[in-house]
């Protein structure tokens, strides 16, 4: 146990781990059993149990509230919790649970309970892990000419952070306190941030130093998910103070020690880019023709007459896929076709499927508009996908074999004693990935690979072959 004084105030840290043995060899340890996170961030509550031998664990389970009289309910199945956490833990000692992308309200004591095959074989372990999600916030104290910053957070976050600091969005100043050391003079330009090191990415909202309205840039997303050869929008809000006019602004996707090239003077995007905005605080960078190689994260930089918007603040990050179908064997005699995309595509499209080229029917299931279909395994028809408003830009077919054909080598008369190489070739997407090679009249395979060689011949290898693709 630690005490230290900060001000008036008396924070105490709890950090000795008590494990508590229950009775007959049940027991739940946590480490540690209190924990401060940030917003956004992912948490392991780390945990470990044990259990009497003679019993097997059915299930385990982690859960926030329990009601008298009913089982407590399992996290895993709370939709609050939906694609945030991961059991990582095993049904022999290890209970440790993840929850990623914390949010304020995730704030509770968490408890792991076990149940086993036996009657009353059950187990809660106490106290559980006590989880506190904090916001950043910089907090503007002092008089006007001489003003303290300081990283504020609703709990003290465990492991000593280092403290960032921006200005106007650039990166200023690192300290292990959460006070800025230099006392801020009053710009009414300036807006300041702070973020925990190894989080840069969450950092603080940008707060203004003085007045109400100053330098801040909000992205409309983290990250967008395009087709390529389509066409995307990336757009951001900006405010700066009325007083001082906007001189420039510039999207970039490139920086080093500050230094940035605006886009539109990369020979990469030529022709390809341009700026729109709707009213005097927006602006939208347009890239059209997308391509693979477009995937990277911009940036939005403005300055005024007075001051600069600096490049250290997380941008929107751009992926570009292309479609493809991939084939799966599903139940007895069919197969299902799934549209695949690298990135997950914003805006949750509608899927549109062809049928040797033809569009499939109007949406009669609801298999339809999803990304997959089902189809007779033997089916000879080709299959392409697309979502719909970028009809042009299908995946490529794919088709059974066909068009198979062999060559010989050497060609010509064939004597007693020499070798040949019979090889098959076939047009097919996806490749493929199996040849069988038949002699006329023989039941069994003669061999299996694209190409065969028959060397040594005699008489009896006199006959007709061919391939199976
Ligand atoms: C900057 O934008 C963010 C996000 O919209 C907002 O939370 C914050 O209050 C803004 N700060 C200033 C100084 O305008
Ligand atoms: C089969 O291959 C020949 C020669 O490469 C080509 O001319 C023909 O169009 C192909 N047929 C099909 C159905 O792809
Ligand atoms: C295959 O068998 C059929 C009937 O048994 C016979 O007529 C034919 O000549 C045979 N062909 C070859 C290439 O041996």
């Amino acid at each position: 146990m630690a005490l230290r004084t900060a001000g008036s105030v008396l924070v105490v840290f709890l950090w000795s781990v008590t494990v508590v043995l229950g009775q007959d060899g049940w027991s739940v340890t946590y480490t540690p059993q209190s924990i401060c996170a940030l917003k956004w961030s992912t948490v392991d509550l780390t945990c470990s149990y044990t259990y009497p031998s003679g019993y097997t664990v059915t299930t385990t389970l982690w859960f926030t509230k329990w009601g008298t009289g009913v089982e407590p309910k399992d996290l895993g199945q709370d939709p609050e919790y939906a694609g945030r956490l991961v059991y990582n833990g095993d049904k022999k000692n290890d209970c440790t649970m993840t929850i990623t992308d914390l949010r304020e309200r995730d704030s509770a004591t968490y408890k792991f309970r076990l149940l086993t095959d036996q009657e009353g074989g059950k187990y809660t372990g106490e106290p559980g892990v006590t989880l506190s999600v904090t916001g950043l916030q910089v907090k503007v104290t002092g008089g006007h000419q001489d003003k303290t910053l300081t990283c504020s957070t609703t709990c003290t976050l465990t492991d000593n952070p280092t403290y960032i600091w921006y200005k106007n969005g650039q990166h200023l100043d690192e300290s292990t306190s959460p006070q800025y050391k230099d006392s801020v003079s009053s710009n009414y330009e300036d807006s300041y941030s702070c973020a925990v090191k190894g989080h840069e990415n969450l950092h603080s909202p940008a707060v203004c130093v003085q007045g109400e309205s100053c330098m801040n840039v909000t992205y409309t997303h983290q990250s967008i998910c395009a087709l390529k050869g389509s066409t995307v929008d990336i757009s951001c809000f900006y405010t700066h103070h009325s007083w001082h006019n906007v001189a420039e602004v510039s999207w970039f996707n490139k920086w080093e020690s500050g230094v940035t090239k605006d886009l539109s003077l990369n020979p990469e995007y030529a022709d390809r880019v341009e700026y729109h905005r709707q009213t005097e605080k927006d602006s939208t960078l347009r890239i059209t023709d997308l391509r693979e190689s477009d995937s990277t994260e911009y940036k939005f930089r403005f300055t005024t007459d007075d001051a600069r918007w600096g490049s250290s603040f997380p941008g929107t990050t751009l992926t570009v896929t292309g479609l493809q179908v991939k084939v799966t064997p599903a139940a007895e005699g069919q197969k299902t076709l799934t549209c695949i995309t690298t990135c997950t595509l914003t805006d949750n499209p509608t899927y549109i499927w062809y049928k040797n080229g033809q569009r499939l029917d109007e949406p009669t299931s609801q298999q339809y508009s999803s990304n997959t279909l089902v189809v007779l395994g033997h089916s000879v028809d080709s299959y392409s996908c697309a979502v719909e408003h970028h009809e042009d830009l299908h995946s490529p077919a794919v088709y059974a074999p066909k068009n198979t054909s062999v060559s010989v080598s050497p060609s010509g008369e064939i004597v007693e004693g020499s070798s040949v190489t019979l090889t098959c070739s076939s047009d097919a997407n996806p490749p493929v990935d199996k040849y069988t090679w038949y002699k006329k009249n023989v039941t069994s395979p003669k061999a299996s690979g694209q190409s065969y060689i028959i060397t040594n011949i005699i008489s009896e290898d006199r006959g007709e072959y061919y391939c199976e693709a």
